[in-house]
């Protein structure tokens, strides 16, 4: 493979390690669609749906042969296939077609958190679940590196007998990853040959990110891992003895893209082979849920009690950025963790003390007396004009940078890239925005000071004729504070396709997760050394979802007869709100206090959801009755549902969620009654007074009844909220994703020790942006 595509590739894995999806089609005459069919129709003397679809096809034939991609059994009744627009009218007329959609594209754009999540080997989840042992995580991705010591499966026991699952390549399976699958038809017919794409065409991982989710969700016990002596330590996934199983569906073609054909065949086969749970680091563009492939596969899998976690998305911190928002899915922010990668840079008077930066340069190493460089000595804030720099200046010297205001990404990579083209020997930032850390910055040495520390260092820099600095790299701090911090670039709510749920769900790790990589990807170029790590350090809501789908493994073996919903409302009630310094949580970029449309829920406790008292639960028909009140239509019910009767008669937005939006739309206030019932999953009976925290004003709320009874196990209460919203003095800024009042209600258990929590938020419509 070329320099230039090594480059492109690294800069992309580096910028956007979370997975978002575009749609487009292609407007070829001859392409893949999913096509729809209704069962019933089917004429008696097949035997089989299959074979049904597949004399259908070759009845289309005649003018160009039709290619029959995937059956799918599960997610949907019906197949994929390459038509041109002759044959797809035909097959359109025929008895029994119900619809038909184009092919998509999706692209894809940890030693230390098990332990910042509280599990511990003795007490809490961990031991209570038997670390998931006997679960089954199935994972759509990019594939998988089985020979990662994340995989090794000493001290599980045998494959459950209950597993239908297997491995394309015999070898790749063991007692820890018990299914490996790839599905690129879809893919194929975008990209003719995938191996030359520099992909496999199997289920071996070419990039990385799949090995990285899957080793976070269920990766074996392995020691001293680290990224270049970074974050060394044991890494272990959340859920140490599940079961892993993986189905590729995204493979390389320009990016890491993923076909709708191929997805929806992936979800239908984890079903098929009978995964307990699923995570999808990757969406499809917001569009309703009967064309997403992702929703339509998980609302079948949430039929059959599979839960299903997505990433959130890596669109924020702009509010109405949320991918996979559909209510059957656990829909995954990413937060920071009290970890930090630092360096210590040392002006050449010892007056200036040692300060503290952040850096994530691949080599542990201390450069001594080097010069350093800033180019005008005023407050202007093109300090890092880098056209105007002249090399002679430069080279061999680290450059000082500053940044006053929020510069975006890509600026400052430029910035890097540039210097270190004209020879500069390496990079101090200062700046306060939060936003700076990314390993993919550090193939320089690099260093981010606070603007206070900046202001020290250029002081000195200023004062001294021919100033040096000294800069020690590879140190890990812990117990940083404030952590959690919801991620800059983790998409927030509300979600654009049905508001009236709040999204995000929750949030969970997210920033610089340390977990398994390919090996044979260049993890960072130093020069002229290419640099291998079996471990890496990455960051995207990506890394947020495989965190919660290994705690909901944890809680399914607790808890076997828990629903998918009642997972999630575990997890929602029991969340922190608070971070490490006892503040809400606030946003890593700008340190401003959150609000539930950034973080949902708030941060995932495992060892609090373990123990939730009650739970909101949700049957399958209770999101069919939102879907009619969404206004589908019955045909759009039926793709995502598979139920040929839909009957709306109960039509309603109100689900039994465990958290509560109001969507004002054109007025300063509103009021809605949400009608909700609680289930009582403690053994006991019980009884919960409601209380009610509205920390703004513009908020108001009445519960009734305010103290509610439960008989045993599963017995269950009613009650209502009644919320009154008004705005008409907020603050109200167009683009920022807090656009008006939030408050929680507690359910506080009498003479125990349960808390039953859920975010209150209003939020603003979205307006389409002329
Ligand atoms: C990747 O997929 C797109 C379809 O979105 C296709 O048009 C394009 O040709 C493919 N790229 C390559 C390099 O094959
Ligand atoms: C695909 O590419 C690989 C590697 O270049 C080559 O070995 C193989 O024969 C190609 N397959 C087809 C079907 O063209
Ligand atoms: C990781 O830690 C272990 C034990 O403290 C040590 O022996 C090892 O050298 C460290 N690895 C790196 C790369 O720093
Ligand atoms: C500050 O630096 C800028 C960048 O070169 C320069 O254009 C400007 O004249 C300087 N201002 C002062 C007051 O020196
Ligand atoms: C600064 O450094 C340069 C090059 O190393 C040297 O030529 C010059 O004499 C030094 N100036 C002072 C004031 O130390
Ligand atoms: C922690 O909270 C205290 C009190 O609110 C505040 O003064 C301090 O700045 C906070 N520390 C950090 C690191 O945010
Ligand atoms: C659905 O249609 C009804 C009747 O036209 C309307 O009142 C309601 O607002 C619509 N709901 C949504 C979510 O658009
Ligand atoms: C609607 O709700 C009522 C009362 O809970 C129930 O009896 C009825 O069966 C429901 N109808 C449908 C179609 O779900
Ligand atoms: C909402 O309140 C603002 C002032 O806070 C006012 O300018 C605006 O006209 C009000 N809108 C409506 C629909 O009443
Ligand atoms: C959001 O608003 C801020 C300031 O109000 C502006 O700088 C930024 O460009 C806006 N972003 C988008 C995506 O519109
Ligand atoms: C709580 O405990 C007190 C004292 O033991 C008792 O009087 C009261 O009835 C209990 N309340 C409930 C609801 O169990
Ligand atoms: C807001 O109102 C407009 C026009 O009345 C309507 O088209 C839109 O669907 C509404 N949005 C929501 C989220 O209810």
């Amino acid at each position: 493979m070329t320099q230039s595509l090594n480059i492109r590739f690294i800069f992309f894995i580096f910028t956007y390690t979370i997975v978002s999806i575009a749609s487009s089609s292609s407007s070829d005459d001859y392409q893949a669609y999913i096509v729809l069919m209704d069962k019933s129709m089917m004429p008696s003397p097949f035997s089989n749906h299959h074979n049904w679809y597949t004399s259908v096809l070759s009845s289309l034939s005649d003018e160009l042969p039709v290619t029959h991609l995937y059956t799918y059994n599960h997610v949907m009744d019906g197949f994929s296939a390459v038509l041109t627009k002759s044959q797809l009218k035909r097959l359109e007329k025929m008895p029994g077609h119900l619809a038909t959609f184009k092919e998509k594209i999706g692209q894809l754009h940890t030693t230390h958190t098990p332990k910042f999540l509280g599990l511990a080997k003795h007490t809490g989840l961990w031991p209570v679940s038997g670390f998931g042992e006997d679960t089954i995580i199935g994972i759509l991705d990019t594939g998988i590196w089985p020979e990662s010591k994340s995989f090794h499966d000493e001290g599980m026991s045998k494959v459950p007998s209950r597993w239908r699952g297997t491995c394309e390549t015999k070898s790749f399976c063991n007692k820890k990853l018990i299914g490996a699958r790839s599905f690129s038809k879809g893919m194929k017919q975008l990209k003719e040959n995938i191996s030359t794409t520099f992909d496999y065409d199997s289920p071996r991982d070419n990039y990385g990110h799949g090995s990285h989710t899957s080793s976070t969700a269920a990766g074996s016990r392995v020691e001293f891992a680290n990224y270049f002596g970074y974050a060394n330590g044991t890494a272990t996934g959340i859920a140490p003895k599940a079961r892993l199983a993986m189905y590729k569906v995204l493979f390389f073609n320009n990016s890491e893209d993923a076909a709708a054909t191929d997805t929806l065949a992936g979800m239908d086969q984890a079903i098929e082979d009978g995964v307990d749970l699923m995570s999808l680091s990757l969406a499809f563009d917001e569009t309703p849920f009967y064309e997403n492939p992702i929703a339509i596969g998980a609302f079948t899998a949430m039929e059959k009690g599979i839960f299903v976690s997505c990433a959130a998305g890596n669109e924020g911190p702009y509010g109405y950025t949320i991918k996979n928002g559909a209510p059957w899915i656990t829909t995954v922010g990413a937060g920071t963790i009290d970890r930090d990668f630092a360096a210590y840079v040392t002006p050449g008077d010892q007056n200036y003390g040692t300060l503290i930066g952040k850096s994530v340069f691949p080599k542990n190493m201390l450069v001594k007396g080097v010069h350093i460089y800033f180019g005008y000595g005023n407050k202007s804030k093109e300090t890092c004009d880098y056209n105007s720099l002249d090399p002679k200046d430069v080279k061999g010297k680290y450059i000082f940078c500053e940044f006053d205001d929020e510069i975006s990404l890509i600026t400052r990579l430029v910035t890097l890239n540039k210097l270190k083209t004209i020879g500069a020997a390496g990079a101090i930032f200062s700046s306060d925005f939060g936003n700076f850390l990314f390993p993919g910055y550090f193939t320089f040495p690099f260093v981010v000071l606070k603007l206070k520390s900046g202001d020290l260092l250029k002081r000195y820099i200023i004062s001294k004729k021919n100033a040096t600095i000294s800069v020690k790299y590879g140190e890990t701090l812990l117990g940083v504070k404030p952590a959690p911090q919801v991620a800059f670039f983790s998409s927030r709510g509300p979600g654009t396709q049905s508001p009236w749920i709040l999204k995000p769900d929750l949030l969970a790790p997210g920033v610089n997760i340390l977990a398994a990589w390919a090996p044979n990807r260049i993890s960072a170029r130093i020069g002229e050394d290419l640099l291998f790590s079996d471990y890496r350090l990455v960051s995207g809501t990506s890394m947020a979802s495989p965190h919660v789908v290994g705690i909901a493994a944890l809680l399914k073996s607790t808890h076997p007869d828990w629903s998918p919903a009642a997972i999630r409302s575990a997890m929602m009630t029991t969340t922190d709100v608070l971070d490490n310094n006892k503040s809400i949580i606030t946003d890593m970029m700008t340190g401003v206090q959150g609000s539930p449309l950034d973080y949902g829920a708030g941060h995932v406790n495992p060892n609090k959801a373990m123990d939730p008292g009650l739970v909101y639960d949700i049957q399958p028909h209770d999101y069919i009755n939102y879907l009619c009140a969404m206004n589908y239509t019955r045909k759009e019910i039926r793709i995502i549902s598979k139920k040929s009767e839909i009957n709306c008669a109960n039509a309603t937005l109100d689900l039994n969620y465990p958290s509560f939006i109001l969507v004002l739309n054109n007025t300063n206030t509103t009021r809605y009654t949400f009608q909700r019932v609680l289930t009582n999953v403690g053994t006991s009976d019980s009884s919960y007074q409601a209380e009610v925290n509205t920390p703004r004003t513009g908020m108001n709320v009445v519960v009734k009844p305010s103290t509610i009874f439960f008989e045993g196990k599963y017995s269950t209460a009613k009650f209502e909220v009644i919320v009154d919203i008004d705005i008409s003095d907020a603050h109200r800024p167009t683009n920022t994703s807090y656009f008006g009042n939030f408050g929680y209600l507690s359910w506080l258990e009498i003479n125990g020790t349960h808390v039953v929590r859920s975010p209150i938020v209003s939020a603003i419509a979205f307006v389409q942006p002329n």
